[in-house]
């Protein structure tokens, strides 16, 4: 039997000790690469991160399999045993500019259910986490289960992009959900904004493409909320996938859905591990 309560234990030790060496590494020259484009960031802190967590999780859960950003991880090709999805920094481009706005995000998997989520804000030492079935905490503060939610008084985290011509959606669907909300934010790491609808701070999240280590902790968190995690058509996300991304409370999904998705025609995206 997996001892979960041991695994978040050291979990949450690794990510304070791996978030002290993030912040530490503020006042170092990093070194920047570009990936698929120019826009495309990575940093040797990204790759020192994943490299830390992978050590320890060999060292210490020599079974368990590991999906991380960067590549030092496992081929994953099926979802059985325990999985760790690993992002080391969600919002790297924050990370390089700003120093704020970016986390490690972490979600552990066993035989493909989420069983323990961490999102972890390095800048402001405050993580978001949820064990299945425990519920979902921000720092030492349960959180609670969603209410409902007129979406006139939503706020919705999209990132403008997907409201200018691009290759997976037609630009024009995302318009009128943007003037039916309150307002829109977008914060530059899928994470932390998935993080904030767990904690009422924003109501959904749309992406039209995310990998499985940009949603895993904060599909996890939701869920344990009532909430709910699919594509933007309605289907479920799977961490062997790379799709649309579409998060919130369950009646402003069914709303959102409803009113502004019916439309939405989702196209597999190229298999995100022949990127690397
Ligand atoms: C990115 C961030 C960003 C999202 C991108 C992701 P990264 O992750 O989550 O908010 O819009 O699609 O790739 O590359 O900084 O880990
Ligand atoms: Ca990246
Ligand atoms: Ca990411
Ligand atoms: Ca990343």
């Amino acid at each position: 039997m997996t001892n979960w309560s041991e695994i978040d234990r050291i979990t949450k030790q690794w990510l304070k000790e791996a978030g002290e060496r993030i912040r530490q590494s503020f006042s170092k020259q990093l070194q920047i690469a570009t990936k698929a484009n120019r826009n495309d960031l990575v940093t040797n802190i990204d790759q020192d991160t994943e490299q830390f967590f992978i050590e320890r999780i060999r060292k210490t859960y020599p079974d368990h399999k590991i999906l991380g950003e960067e590549g030092y991880g496992d081929e994953i090709n099926g979802t059985n045993g325990v999985i760790w999805v690993i992002d080391p920094i969600d919002g790297t481009m924050n990370f390089v500019h700003m120093q704020r706005h970016f986390t490690i995000s972490i979600g552990i998997f066993e035989d493909g259910k989420g069983k323990l989520a961490y999102i972890y804000d390095v800048t402001n030492d405050e993580l978001y986490h949820a064990m299945n079935g425990k519920g979902a905490f921000y720092n030492e503060k349960q959180l609670p289960k969603f209410s409902e939610k007129l979406l006139c008084d939503c706020i919705v985290g999209l990132n403008a992009i997907w409201l200018t011509e691009n290759r997976r959606i037609d630009y024009r669907i995302l318009i009128p959900l943007v003037k039916s909300v309150r307002g829109t934010r977008s914060f530059g790491s899928a994470a932390l904004e998935m993080a904030y609808v767990a904690t009422g701070w924003m109501d959904a999240y749309i992406s039209l493409r995310l990998s499985p280590w940009d949603f895993a902790a904060g599909m996890i968190i939701v869920e344990e909320l009532g909430g709910k995690a699919t594509k933007l058509n309605g289907e479920p996300l799977s961490i062997l996938e790379k799709s649309s991304v579409f998060l919130a409370r369950s009646d402003v999904h069914e709303q959102i859905s409803e009113q502004f998705l019916s439309n939405y025609v989702e196209n597999p995206m190229r298999d995100y591990r022949k990127k690397r």
